[in-house]
């Protein structure tokens, strides 16, 4: 039988799933991808069923990294209370899954490396946070809090066990910059709210070369933020990218018409923020390649902007 690979990614056909999967396949690592769904799975492919609680474990047997990106998309749709059970539901309960299925193992895997997200920290207006910040308050950090917590199978079993903290993944290809590019494009942005929330950002390439730091940094464990060193407020995230993009940003979106449109995810997505900083990943050696909002809205935007 052929070695395992040495990474099994679940939500690997997302935003940063799919970037970790092409870095990986850049330096020829070979990765397992934990696809849904019922059908004979490719010989890249484990099958799982995070709702029912199915896992092909036997294939995950002998992998190094597991790194789980998988969950609902937290913006996709308004926040009836449904909506909101499927995003705790599609985090906790998969991410219990995989711990669970990690401490029966064999041949367990070196790291797990389990997405979480700065919504841990709730809304913290300009005070700087680190990983030894208490979580705050609300849909979000509950989540975040429950999300970590189903982690404590694998950690409980040996295994060392990461949850990073993410900020807002900066990539034209998904997420908020996605949604934000053809309003500014147009010459439609502007700040949200007072514009005073800080936003806790990172571009995708950082994220995806932290995956891989804290997967083979093996004194790296527990929470660690994924977040640039410079977080900013919205007021300047706003200034920044209009500059860039070369449009005016004069089209304020107030708070009011925000929570109109959008419902309750308008508070926690848009109108709160923390000022999130990486301190274990810079304790650990970690160098950001673009640690400042312009040099990564420049990366990311490239040259096409
Ligand atoms: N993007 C951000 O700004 C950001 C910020 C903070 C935290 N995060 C967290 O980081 C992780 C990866 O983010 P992302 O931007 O890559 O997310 P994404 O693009 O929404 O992808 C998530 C993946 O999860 C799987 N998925 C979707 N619905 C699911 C469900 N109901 N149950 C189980 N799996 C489901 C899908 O993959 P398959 O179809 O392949 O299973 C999907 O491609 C997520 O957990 C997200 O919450 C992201």
């Amino acid at each position: 039988m052929n070695d395992p690979p040495p990474f099994a990614i679940s939500g690997s056909t997302g935003l940063v799933g799919s970037a970790l999967i092409d870095s990986l396949s850049a330096d020829e690592i070979p990765a397992l991808r934990l696809v849904r769904g019922e059908r004979s799975p490719a010989p890249n492919e484990a099958l799982w069923e995070p709702k029912a609680g199915k896992v092909d474990a036997a294939r995950l047997e002998g992998v190094e990294v597991i790194v789980h990106l998988a969950g609902k998309h937290i913006a996709g749709e308004r926040w009836t209370p449904q909506v909101k059970q499927q995003i705790v539901d599609s985090r906790v309960n998969s991410t219990r899954l995989l711990a669970e299925t990690i401490a029966s193992m064999d041949r367990k895997p070196r790291v797990f490396v389990c997405a979480s997200a700065t919504g841990y920290y709730g809304n913290r207006g300009d005070e700087p946070v680190d990983e030894t910040s208490p979580a705050g308050e609300g849909f979000l950090a509950e989540t975040c809090q429950q999300w970590e917590a189903a982690c404590q199978p694998a950690w409980e079993a040996g295994v060392r066990v990461v949850q990073l903290r993410i900020g807002i993944v900066l990539s034209p290809k998904g997420g908020a910059l996605e949604k934000m590019l053809p309003l500014f494009r147009w010459g439609g942005g502007g700040v949200l709210g007072s514009g005073d929330q800080v936003m806790s950002w990172i571009a995708l390439p950082d994220l995806v070369r932290a995956i891989r730091f804290v997967a083979g940094n093996d004194a790296v464990h527990g929470a660690v933020n994924a977040t640039a060193p410079q977080p900013v407020s919205n007021r300047e995230f706003t200034k920044t990218l209009g500059a860039k993009l070369g449009r005016p940003t004069w089209a304020p979106a107030p708070a009011f018409a925000l929570k109109l449109a959008m419902g309750e995810m308008a508070e926690p997505l848009l109108l709160h923020g923390s000022r999130v900083l990486p301190h274990r990943l810079e304790e650990a050696g970690f160098r950001f390649e673009t640690p400042d909002l312009g040099s990564a809205l420049d990366q990311v935007l490239g040259k096409g902007r």
